[in-house]
């Protein structure tokens, strides 16, 4: 798969000095959902507003679809969809006229076939006449993306969609996410739900302190998160793991005074009963035993433990 948005080394520090980017590097897919996920004051928004045209970068670059955002600033926006974080709506526009105004400000000539569809596309067609401040929270919300999408982007950046909102109407964002994806549409998306990002997310980074600590296959990463480490301390030194242990999911720890067990947690047998047994009978003595998280779960708890701040 091509890249449709390079981003590198793109480092922003706000008037005064502080580094809200440090030396991002990043290449979104096309056609991916790729979810951002981090604490409040990570960066996220920094990052998309930077790609969006909105902050300016301190330095490093970002192209999209070949075009860089400050030499070439306006094709590069034509392909960009934003969905900000704040709902900011007129309260007595109506639905269609605000987002045929969208689509006025990219320069592309009025279409209303291509209007009727993006309304369409998010359900907003029956209510394509009312007020917004006749709109419930959700409908909102769409109104937003259908802006978002009024010049037909190709990339769709969505700012803490689900931030405040109940279940279902995250469960409904969802829906209409998978359906632009379906259409063709990259679409990045910040969040600090984990969960948001395991229900939708092709690719997860994970970005912390103006770094982008990792970027990989949600798959992966769940089967990652899922991992944990059982160290079985020994009361002397062994030089290598008794032939009668060997395993994938066993190594010697570096001072030979324990046997690190790797395992998955949601696996219906972790086999840790089978192994201290396997222990005793390979004549090893335990001093005691000790379960770890892998790191990268370390780093979602200390996420739980800012959003519960
Ligand atoms: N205009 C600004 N001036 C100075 N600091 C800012 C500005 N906007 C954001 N910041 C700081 O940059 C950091 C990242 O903010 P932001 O990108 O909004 O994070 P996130 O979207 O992940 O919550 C935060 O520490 C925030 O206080
Ligand atoms: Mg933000």
């Amino acid at each position: 798969m091509t890249d449709i948005v390079t981003i590198k080394d793109l480092r922003k520090a706000y008037k005064g000095g502080f580094e809200a980017l440090k030396g991002v590097n990043l290449g979104i897919r096309s056609g991916e959902i790729l979810a951002l996920l981090g604490p409040n004051g990570a960066g996220k928004t920094t990052l998309i507003s930077t790609i969006c045209g909105i902050t300016t970068a301190t330095s490093g670059t970002v192209s999209v679809g070949g075009h860089d955002i400050v030499r070439d600033f306006r094709a590069a926006r034509k392909m960009i969809g934003l969905v900000p974080q704040e709902i900011n709506l007129e309260p007595f526009e109506r639905v269609i006229n605000t987002v045929r105004f969208s689509r006025g400000l990219f320069g592309k000539s009025s279409d209303d076939a291509a209007i009727e569809k993006v309304l369409r596309q998010l359900s907003l067609w029956d209510k394509k006449d009312a007020q917004i401040r006749e709109l419930s929270g959700g409908m909102k919300r769409r109104v937003l993306i259908a802006k978002a999408l009024a010049h037909d982007p190709r990339v769709l950046f969505l700012d803490e969609p689900t931030a405040g909102v109940d279940v279902e109407l995250r469960k409904d964002m969802w829906k209409v996410v998978a359906g632009l994806k379906a259409e063709g549409v990259t679409i990045i998306l910040t969040t600090h739900y984990i969960e948001e990002a395991e229900a939708i997310a092709d690719r997860v980074g994970i970005i912390a302190g103006g770094e982008l600590l990792l970027v990989e296959d949600k798959d992966k990463l769940m089967q990652r998160m899922g991992q944990k480490e059982l160290e079985v301390q020994l009361t002397a030194k062994i030089d290598t793991v008794p032939d009668s242990l060997q395993s994938d999911a066993l190594r010697l720890s570096d001072d030979g005074m324990a046997l690190i067990y790797t395992y998955d947690t949601r696996a219906e047998r972790t086999g840790i009963t089978k192994l201290l047994s396997e222990v005793a009978a390979a004549g090893l003595t335990l001093r005691d035993v000790v379960t770890r998280q892998s790191s990268l779960e370390d780093i979602f708890v200390n996420f739980v433990k800012e959003d519960a701040a």
